[in-house]
């Protein structure tokens, strides 16, 4: 093992009171973005969009996880399958990137060969001699798993099962009742200039709302009203208050509104995916690497009714905030060539990146990390 794997794996396994910022070259260096990719996106559950997004026949999503091109396609038959979006002829990416829809069958740009939506290879031109093996250029298929109308992929041969590890979350939102949440929106992805764990950390801690956002969410959400409610290496919900109640609660329940609902709670779900869930929405962004210096960021959202297309004022707060992040995340990244820092003290109001290193110790070195903890927030939830 490498000088720098010893030191990252040191590093994140530390429990609270020990705990530092993770040595800064893992946030630069190359093999570190080859490792996290194999142990972590080749092999962990990690969120693809939510399932609404791909509710009608034909529907797909296409997107790179850490070097593989993947397509999520609606079939003709009902089934939303995951495969690979690299044809078998000679690699070409056959679906365009992002959200698109499948008129018929998918053929690849290059040569045409002619794939069917659930990837059979059902067409070669010029091939009068049937030399080619259907059944061996069929596109090969990944896991993929619903939770609370999200979907997740799994490229190992052998993947976990991602609801047994996950379902402790259940409890603690019964008050949000999330399946209300039909209408899916979003799926634009963003590209930043930072390592995708600079991005991941800080997008699931709220101690810098009321320096970096101090114009946006600070005001209704406040670093101070922060807090954490529980979680381990497998999932984390922390929580806040929400400073300014909205008028929906206050219509909804005429002044008896459950506590939980005047508060937002963070869902994360390590590798990469980071909710809001408020008694109105549900609202994410997942973030995945690009190489060890960029990742891409994608937002979205899902809510019991379609985003109002007027509400101008609603997407220019989102944008105004994620600008905030990528800025901050693009000036952090700048200061990791340093060699003569060590990295700093992690506090308690970072425990949820304390939980996030411990994924990455658990997954990338098999070794035993910190057990499950809970705070007294976790009552008025559960
Ligand atoms: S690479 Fe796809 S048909 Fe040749
Ligand atoms: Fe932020």
């Amino acid at each position: 093992m490498t000088k720098l794997f010893e030191q990252y794996k040191e590093a994140a396994r530390q429990p609270l009171g020990d705990a530092c910022s993770l040595p800064f070259s893992v946030y630069k260096d190359g093999q570190v973005a080859e490792l996290e990719a194999e142990k972590i996106f080749h092999q962990q559950w990690v969120f693809v969009c939510a399932t609404g997004m791909l509710a009608e026949v034909g529907n797909y999503f296409a997107f790179t996880l850490a070097g593989e091109s993947i397509a999520v396609v609606h079939g003709k038959d009902g089934h939303i399958r995951a495969m690979s979006n690299n044809c078998s002829h000679r690699g070409t990416p056959l679906l365009s990137s992002g959200f698109g829809h499948i008129e018929k069958n998918i053929v690849c740009p290059y040569h045409a060969w002619t794939y069917a939506d659930n990837g059979e290879l059902k067409g070669v031109p010029f091939d009068a001699a049937k030399c080619v093996d259907k059944q061996r250029h069929e596109l090969p298929k990944y896991a993929l798993q619903e939770l609370m109308g999200l979907l997740f992929i799994n490229l190992s041969d052998n993947p976990s099962d991602l609801l047994s590890s996950l379902n402790g979350i259940n409890p603690y939102l019964k008050h949000y009742q999330v399946e209300r949440f039909t209408q899916a929106y979003g799926g634009a992805c963003e590209h930043w200039n930072s390592n995708w764990k600079l991005a991941v950390e800080n997008g699931i801690e709220s101690y810098h709302l009321f320096m970096v956002h101090r114009d946006t969410l600070e005001i209704n959400t406040p670093s101070k009203k922060a807090y954490y409610i529980a979680g381990d290496a497998n999932w984390s919900l922390t929580g806040g208050e929400i400073v300014e109640k909205r008028s929906v609660l206050s219509k909804l329940f005429s002044g008896n509104t459950p506590e939980p609902l005047n508060h937002y709670m963070l869902i994360f779900l390590p590798p990469g995916f980071i909710g809001i869930l408020t008694y109105e929405s549900f609202d994410w962004i997942a973030v995945t690497p690009d190489g060890p210096e960029h990742c891409f960021v994608q937002g979205g959202g899902m809510a019991e009714h379609a985003p109002d297309k007027n509400d101008k004022a609603g997407e220019e707060f989102a944008a105004a905030f994620l600008q905030e992040d990528k800025d901050i995340c693009e000036l952090v990244q700048s200061g990791m060539g340093s060699k003569h820092h060590k990295g700093g003290t992690l506090l308690d109001v970072e425990r949820i990146v304390i939980d996030f290193h411990q994924y990455l110790a658990k997954h990338l070195f098999q070794v035993p990390v910190s057990g499950f903890h809970e705070t007294d927030a976790a009552e008025m939830f559960k």
